[in-house]
């Protein structure tokens, strides 16, 4: 795969940033997962395909994610691809974060290749649900298939 991969994500306990990691290493970058605080808007210009992760607080992405991008300028990210996820709990009414997200960066003016997608812990600090870091797998399977 020629295209460049960044996954850019926040994380309290530890379990967002688990599937960060996974999802790196499925798509074989060869680089880590970059905390969200760590990262610039403008060093997405160096990037195709942005992933970005976060848990729900609140119903809502986490307020780093958010600030980092509001900062994104409209069609600053025009061409490139993004794929969002969010960590959360088993809630009747649980909020959402990954949907959020996407429609940021959808207003950027990134492609949304594919739905936003949500991954379960079991309580506020985890652990994942058993079977989710095969979830993540085949959802960056998917992604690829459809680059
Ligand atoms: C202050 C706070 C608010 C939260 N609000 C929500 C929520 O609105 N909906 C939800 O599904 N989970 C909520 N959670 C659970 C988080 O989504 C969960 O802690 C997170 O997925 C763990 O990810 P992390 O280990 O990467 O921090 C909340 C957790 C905290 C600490």
């Amino acid at each position: 795969m020629s295209e460049r991969v960044i996954v850019i994500y926040d994380s309290t306990f530890g379990n967002t940033k688990i599937i960060a990691e996974t999802i790196s290493g499925e798509f074989k970058t060869g680089t880590k997962p970059v905390h969200v605080s760590e990262i610039s808007v403008e060093a997405l210009s160096d990037f195709d395909i942005i992933i970005v992760g976060s848990p729900i607080i609140g119903w809502k992405p986490t307020e780093k994610t958010q600030l980092f991008l509001d900062s994104i300028k409209a069609g600053m990210l025009t061409g490139k691809k993004a794929a969002t996820f969010d960590t959360r709990v088993k809630l009747f009414i649980h909020g959402d974060a990954a949907k959020k997200m996407a429609e940021k960066l959808k207003n950027a003016g990134a492609e949304i290749i594919i739905d936003p997608q949500p991954f379960y812990v079991k309580g506020k600090e985890g652990p994942l649900y058993d079977g989710e870091i095969d979830g993540v797998k085949s959802w960056v399977k998917k992604i690829i298939a459809l680059l």
